[in-house]
């Protein structure tokens, strides 16, 4: 699928997505819906085929994403509850499909993300901002509501953050979203790609299959009382370090020597 919104490069096991709609800051039409989960369907299929380590999601232009295209909304209210509903699947199966992308998804957010650019942001693993970039959920000073993104974002930010964020649609700064838990990493705008590098960094050491696990660890970890994850994590674990991986990576720290998936940029 060729995409008209999107743009992606590869370097080495690194992919980076732009999305490319500067004109409306971003916004998400039907069309970069549709991309974005066609985008995730493959990246998913290069991770698992261990072609893929890393995503770094970015916007072009003077911001990250400005959320859902308010005018393309504003024809939803001809749709019927049916249709609206649809509609609203294709955001929500296109943001979960990213959320569980089991490999590491870096965001990079400079200028602003709301709406549904601040729920992008929420699925990524780790996001670093610029210090002028500006948050906020500001669905209802639209009279619509934060939903769809409600589970990724309360998943980062908590039921307090949320009760305030998503009721008062306020605006907020990178400092604030790094308190609570939606960015990671404030800086200087001249700096935010060496940091977004350093994280890509870290993700080369690690390994890679190690890194999907502990992805998909947290969420079901979650779900569960102490007693219930004991037998979980203790498997998930042993899986671990009867592993190739796991081996190879134990091995080498004792035999002071870089593990083979070890890599440096
Ligand atoms: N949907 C559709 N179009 C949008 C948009 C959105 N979410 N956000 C911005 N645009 C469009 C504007 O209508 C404008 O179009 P025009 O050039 O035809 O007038 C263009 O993008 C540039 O927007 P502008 O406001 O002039 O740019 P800015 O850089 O000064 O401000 C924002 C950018 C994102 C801060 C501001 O546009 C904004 O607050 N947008 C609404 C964001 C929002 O509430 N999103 C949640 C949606 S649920």
């Amino acid at each position: 699928m060729p995409y008209e919104f999107l743009t992606t490069a590869r370097d080495g096991s690194i992919e980076y997505l732009t999305l490319n709609r500067p004109d409306v800051r971003n916004a998400f039409n039907e069309q970069v819906i549709a991309e974005l989960a066609d985008w995730a369907a493959k990246t998913r299929d290069a991770a698992e085929r261990r072609e893929l380590r890393a995503v770094v999601i970015a916007g072009a232009g003077k911001l990250f994403c400005a959320g859902a295209d308010v005018t393309s909304m504003s024809k939803t209210v001809r749709y019927s509850e049916e249709e609206n509903l649809r509609d609203a699947m294709a955001m929500s199966r296109m943001f979960s499909a990213i959320n569980e992308l089991p490999l590491a998804v870096i965001g990079r957010v400079q200028g602003a993300a709301l709406g549904g650019g601040a729920g992008l942001a929420a699925v990524c693993d780790i996001v670093v901002a610029s210090d002028d970039a500006v948050f906020g959920f500001t669905e209802v000073k639209l009279g619509i509501i934060p939903a769809v993104i409600s589970p990724f974002a309360l998943a980062k930010i908590g039921q307090s953050s949320a009760r305030e964020l998503f009721l008062t649609g306020a605006r907020f700064p990178a400092s604030r979203a790094k308190e609570i838990g939606l960015v990671h990493a404030v800086v200087a705008i001249a700096e935010l790609d060496a940091t977004v590098d350093r994280y890509v960094q870290e993700i080369l050491t690690a390994g890679p299959e190690a890194v999907a696990a502990a992805k998909a660890l947290i969420p079901h970890v979650w779900e569960l009382t102490i007693e219930e994850a004991m037998t979980i994590t203790a498997r998930a674990i042993a899986t671990r370090r009867v592993s190739a991986e796991g081996q190879d990576g134990l091995r080498a720290f004792l035999e002071k020597r870089k593990p083979s998936w070890w890599s440096a940029r």
